[in-house]
């Protein structure tokens, strides 16, 4: 028989949607958004962008993070990243709001802008805008030379390689992976990291392709089979705490995008102010519940959950009890540092994304209403 193969089969390397490609190659991506940034064995974090102008990261006021949708939530775990490591106040602001709001900029501040496409309208007009008043800016982009690469003062591609999908999945993982380099870049520069967490969390971050692979490769098939059952969901809540907060609203975003089934991300303790009230045996709840954060907290939700008879659908670490025994669905993921979790944890909750918008016959790749770049206001 005659092999005839359009280029996009080709380009999609033998899976269903670049989606699934996109989501089986963080390992790789990671790791690349890594090389030559991380060298372990040196016990250095070699960032040209960030240590030619480390005086503007040193004397800052703050750093600003500016983005939309998913570079917006990894904008938020960087907030935590660097508040925790290097000890520099961080706002993050979502740049359609930032450039509309008479924001208080001066030249003590530096504004970091993350952008997959590197061309997103308000983001660039954003750093315009803190670019006249002054501050240094700097850009988180995957795609080389693109418009807001090309106006930041200096910068880190995130090395992602092209990313198709109309729902943001590598570039997410990459835009965490660059922003955990620079927390503990910056920390250990200013003493606020020391030498021995620094070499331990670096030795740790080395093994988070690693950490992909194996969730990518454990939580397959058991998420295709929890997808099954929630085809016909109507809404689904997201809840984690601290880092794993902003994962929960990444996981919801996912969801929203290509299933159009409207989902929430919350805060976990959150959730009494106002989502408890929506819980009943028809509302599936994902929560993030790693050991390290948080844990004990979280089983307290868990219990107000399971009260309602919600049906919870548990991303815990392997060889839990206590979530595990009140969920209905568990997805094991490997136990790591905290700031590390919101990677690993995200890979699942992109599957499931994925697997309920596949049995749902939309189109994943393309959703409707949605662009890849949206380079209009
Ligand atoms: C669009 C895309 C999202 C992306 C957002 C920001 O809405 O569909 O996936 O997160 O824009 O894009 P950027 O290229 O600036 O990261």
């Amino acid at each position: 028989q005659e092999l005839k193969l359009s280029l996009e089969q080709i380009e999609k390397g033998g899976y269903e949607h670049f989606m699934l490609k996109e989501i089986f190659e963080q390992p790789k991506s990671v790791h690349d958004t890594m090389r030559g940034r991380l060298l372990v064995e040196e016990g250095v974090i070699k960032m040209a962008g960030i240590w030619d102008h480390i005086e503007k990261f040193k004397n800052a006021n703050r750093i600003i993070i500016i983005a939309c949708g998913t570079s917006w939530h990894a904008g938020l775990i960087g907030e935590y990243l660097i508040e925790e490591y290097a000890r520099i106040p961080v706002e993050v602001e979502y740049a359609s709001e930032f450039r509309y709001r008479n924001p208080i900029i001066t030249d003590k501040d530096v504004v970091i802008a993350i952008s997959q496409s590197g061309e997103t309208a308000d983001t660039m007009a954003a750093l315009k805008l803190a670019k006249e008043k002054g501050a240094f800016i700097y850009g988180i982009c995957n795609v080389v030379d693109s418009s807001i690469a090309r106006i930041t003062d200096a910068g880190s591609y995130t090395h992602a390689g092209p990313e198709i999908g109309v729902a943001s999945t590598k570039a997410f993982t990459a835009q965490l992976t660059i922003l955990t380099l620079i927390a503990f870049k910056l920390g250990k520069h200013n003493g606020n990291l020391g030498n021995a967490d620094f070499m331990r969390l670096i030795a740790e971050l080395d093994a988070i392709p690693k950490r992909i692979e194996d969730v990518l490769s454990s939580t397959h098939d058991l998420v295709q089979n929890i997808a099954k059952d929630f085809v016909g969901a109507t809404n689904f809540l997201y809840l984690g705490r601290g880092y794993n907060y902003p994962a929960a609203l990444e996981g919801a975003l996912k969801l929203k995008e290509i299933s159009y089934i409207h989902a929430e991300g919350y805060p976990a303790a959150e959730m009494k102010h106002g989502p408890i009230a929506l819980i009943d045996e028809n509302m599936p709840i994902v929560i993030i519940a790693p050991k390290k954060g948080h844990y004990d907290k979280i089983v307290s939700n868990v219990q107000e959950i399971k009260a309602r008879k919600g049906k919870i659908i548990a991303v815990v670490n392997k060889g839990d009890t206590q979530v595990s025994a009140m969920a209905d669905y568990v997805i094991e993921i490997p136990e790591t540092a905290e700031c590390f979790s919101p990677i690993v944890a995200s890979v699942p909750l992109q599957l499931l994304a994925y697997y309920i918008a596949v049995y749902r016959g939309a189109n994943v790749d393309q959703p409707r209403n949605l662009a890849k770049s949206v380079t209009v206001e």
